[in-house]
């Protein structure tokens, strides 16, 4: 087991470079189930999550090559299997983004219920719906989603759920449909970047989509798939989070691969709380003099801010003075930092699905479990203005998501070390 140790108080200051973003390379990677010939994806990061989707393609006889260094993986699926099992899968949730693509190509396919998670209930009923629309035979048992159909038919579907459009469930329904019959128009579709993403890399293929960034997608379906090569882009939560840390610090950090129009929600919040931020062509550079004051912030899908970006803009408002309210309208109950972040002497009360931070005057380091993978990110964030020694522990979690954290920090002066117990 290893734990990350920060000895807090040290602004940030340098140039640091964001990977490639995880959430749009994962189901990216699924899609080249779609297509018998050969891929290549580029700008992978090297993260657990990835490893665990390479797996789980290995697993259904996929042929693939990790170029771990140059972040490239290279896939091959001749003949893809349609079983994906339980151990596999319940590693990572994102691997139900299997069931759209295996349903596409083989018209037939039994994927694992991905099970539980510590961010709240995670519901796939609109991925079914969708698919079941398509005309597809879904039922769930034994804790399978087992999905059958003689052909996919094209048609409208209505992706909006209780708590917005759901961004795995649209791209689940986009890769069923690239090869349905006929056209599928998805309204409340997810307008996320990786969404759009993942549209560049079917289209590459051979796919006819339009509308992929907006909340109307129409999807012409296609005979078959070729090969293709992409470059998935920078991962915004991870550019986020390093803007966070300048802003939580009082340092003066140039993110480089951070893209202004993808988080649009987080600089706007920052500059509200008093950072500075400079947009620049493929970067940002973030300056705070540590004279922050308190916003409130509401989660929301794209481009409203990132429920990804919520417990990192929490461990900000927690040193600094005044009242915000967090609310969460994403995940409702996605608040487990909150408890850790007491450990360090914040002052944050639970009241429903919003978080209440009154500001403290400072953070004293303190051993911490980490919980998932975003509140993991706070936790560091936090530890890096904490006075003392702050131990994250179990930072599975924070390498599930974050490629070498602990060295890109220590790159910009923080006095973070990872030790193996
Ligand atoms: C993706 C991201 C995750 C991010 C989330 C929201 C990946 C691998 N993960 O997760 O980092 O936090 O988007 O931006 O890309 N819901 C339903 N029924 C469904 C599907 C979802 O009720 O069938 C609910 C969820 O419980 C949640 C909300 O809709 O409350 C949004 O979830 P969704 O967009 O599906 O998240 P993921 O795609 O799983």
């Amino acid at each position: 087991m290893e734990k990350l140790v920060i000895s807090g108080g040290d602004p940030l200051h340098g140039t640091v470079y964001v990977s490639g973003s995880k959430n749009a390379a994962l189901p990216i990677i699924a899609a080249t189930l779609l297509t018998a010939e050969p891929c290549v994806i580029r700008g992978v990061p090297d993260l657990s999550d990835i490893k665990f989707m390479c797996d789980i393609l290995r697993w259904l006889s996929v042929e693939v090559k990790h170029h771990k260094r140059d972040g490239v993986i290279e896939v091959q699926a001749a003949h893809p299997l349609s079983v994906a099992p339980y151990e596999l899968v319940r590693k990572m949730r994102a691997s139900v983004c299997l069931l759209g693509p295996l349903l596409g190509r083989l018209h037939n396919c039994k994927v694992s219920l991905p099970g539980g998670c510590v961010i709240g209930d995670r519901p796939i009923d609109q991925h079914l719906k969708g698919l079941k629309r398509l005309g597809a035979e879904v039922k769930v048992q034994n804790g399978y989603v087992h999905a059958r159909c003689d052909e996919l038919v094209g048609t409208d579907i209505f992706m909006g759920g209780r708590f917005g459009s759901t961004v795995l469930g649209t791209a689940n329904l986009m890769m069923a449909a690239v090869l349905a019959q006929g056209t599928t128009r998805i309204e409340s579709a997810a307008c996320e970047p990786e969404i759009e993403d993942l549209a560049i890399f079917l289209n590459h293929m051979g796919a006819k989509i339009r509308g992929a960034g907006s909340h109307i997608m129409e999807i012409e379906g296609v005979e078959a798939l070729q090969g293709a090569e992409h470059t998935v882009i920078p991962d915004r939560i991870e550019a986020g989070t390093f803007m966070a840390a300048a802003a939580i610090s009082g340092g003066d950090v140039e993110v480089k691969g951070a893209r202004a129009e993808h988080l649009h929600a987080v600089w706007d919040k920052l500059e509200e709380a008093g950072v500075t931020v400079e947009r620049n062509n493929g970067s940002m550079r973030v300056r705070s003099n540590g004279d922050l004051k308190a916003v409130d912030v509401i989660t929301m899908p794209y481009p409203g801010f990132p429920t990804d970006m919520q417990a990192q803009m929490s461990a900000i408002m927690t040193v600094t003075p005044g009242i915000s309210v967090i609310t969460e309208k994403v995940f409702p109950g996605r608040f487990m930092h909150v408890s850790e972040m007491g450990r360090l002497g914040a002052d944050v009360a639970l009241e429903g699905s919003s978080a209440i931070v009154k500001g403290v005057d400072g953070l004293s380091g303190a051993p911490v479990m980490a919980s998932d993978l975003r509140a993991s990110a706070a936790l560091v964030l936090a530890g890096l203005v904490a006075d003392g020694e702050t131990e994250v522990n179990r930072i599975y979690h924070v390498d599930r998501g974050y490629e070498e954290i602990d060295k890109k920090l220590r790159q910009l002066g923080a006095r973070i070390e990872r030790v193996s117990e």
